[in-house]
């Protein structure tokens, strides 16, 4: 009998770097992060299973199998987080990709095919403006380039030291795998349908698309109290001003769309000092590329509009993903999951996956659980238990058809 997800010893003392904050913060590069791939690496070691490090600390433990030139069967997902995030976004697709392979291996010994875990590195955006680098990396899709986060370190110094840090790791080897034949990810749902239908088991059919944006609103720093009113240039105001007009046009394109400011940066961030200069994140989201597009002209065209020479606005368009997951891996989940006794809901999902990278490169599908209040991004993010255990058991029974 392995042991339940909820009390593994690797799940909790990666969650137990996170124990003097306030919710999870493995922020990409960061300390609790590269302590946290060391563990899963140091894991896989002693698993004895093959453990890899890539150039942007994506962590790979294989099970190798009878056959190892076929391309492997992967599963995983991202070991960073949001600020403050919760327990289960992302680590519980490692984890519970950890679980199913060892499970498979006690039951049944030695697959035929190369059985993967992955961990990427960063999906969440949440340190540089960019988001799945670490699956990015994998596929050979974008690479990173002259990136800051908020306290200028560079992105290149910061994946520098910390893969330098895994790669001292005994017995762990330093290269990015070939890519596998698919790619399953398990997750939650992080959001309220699986809840309200009743439903164990979420089935991915697509991801939204989802862009960003960073838009710069330049001003003139100046003394709050010798400054005359009349002639100011307050970055600050500007942007105020910006956000009503986006948010009345994302307002007006679709009831479906989902537009989120969620990140501002004031500087010099004073009382007493005018703004010379804000920075603030766009996030909108709909399964449909044109409704996208239609919502991305208006916010290039209301972007333009404020640009003046006095007072400069800049935006930069960060990232896109819309896309369709592999149907025929979705039939064999819904098989088998209805064969363990589920009545799984296919659904898309609004928020963006390391899944909607692979899917590009390889068939990829995507299993749910479901989040309890719909809630996640929060340290309040919950699943029950025997939801948890749930979804590893599909997960394990789709391995199995696809690796023995
Ligand atoms: C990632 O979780 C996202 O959807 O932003
Ligand atoms: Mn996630
Ligand atoms: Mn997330």
């Amino acid at each position: 009998m392995m042991t339940p997800i909820t009390i593994n010893p690797l799940f909790q003392s990666i969650l137990a770097l996170s124990a003097a904050d306030a919710g999870q913060n493995r922020l990409v590069y960061t300390p609790n992060w590269v302590a946290a791939q060391t563990q899963l690496l140091q894991a896989g070691v002693v698993d004895d299973l093959q453990a890899r490090v890539d150039q942007y600390g994506n962590v790979y433990l294989d099970l190798p199998g009878r056959l190892p030139e076929l391309p492997a069967i992967a599963t995983g997902s991202h070991m960073d987080t949001v600020v403050n995030g919760g327990a289960l976004d992302g680590l519980y697709g490692i984890i519970g990709g950890l679980t199913a392979v060892q499970r498979l291996r006690h039951q049944y010994g030695q697959p035929k095919r190369t059985l993967r875990i992955i961990a990427f590195s960063e999906e969440e955006g949440s340190r540089f403006p960019a988001t799945f680098s670490g699956s990015k990396y994998y596929a050979r899709r974008d690479q990173v380039t002259n990136l800051v986060d908020a306290t200028g370190v560079s992105f290149e110094a910061a994946r520098i030291t910390a893969v330098q840090s895994l790669k001292r790791i005994p017995r762990v080897i330093f290269q990015r795998p070939d890519l596998p034949a698919t790619f399953t990810e398990l997750h939650i749902e992080q959001g309220p349908r699986l809840i309200h239908e009743h439903r164990t088991i979420g089935l991915v059919a697509a991801i939204v698309g989802q862009r960003r944006f960073n838009i710069t609103v330049h001003g003139v720093a100046n003394h709050a109290g010798t400054t005359p009113m009349v002639g100011r240039i307050d970055a600050l105001t500007l942007t105020t001003q910006l956000l009503v007009q986006l948010q009345q046009a994302a307002a007006q394109t679709d009831p479906e769309l989902t537009y989120t400011v969620g990140q501002l940066a004031v500087v010099p961030n004073t009382a007493n000092t005018i703004p010379g200069k804000v920075t603030f994140s766009v996030d909108f989201r709909h399964p449909s590329s044109t409704v996208l597009d239609a919502f991305e002209t208006k916010l290039t065209a209301i972007v333009a509009a404020a640009n003046q020479p006095q007072h400069p606005v800049e935006s930069r368009r960060v990232n896109d993903v819309p896309r369709p997951l592999d149907a025929t891996m979705l039939a064999n989940n819904r098989r088998i999951a209805s064969q363990l006794g589920y009545h799984p809901l296919t659904l898309v999902s609004g928020a963006g996956h390391d899944s909607a990278v692979m899917s590009q490169v390889v068939p990829t599908t995507m299993l749910f659980v479901p989040s309890i209040g719909g809630i996640s991004h929060a340290p309040t993010e919950q699943t029950a238990p025997d939801d948890l255990t749930a979804g590893v058991d599909v997960l394990t029974e789709s391995l199995y058809h696809q690796a023995y």
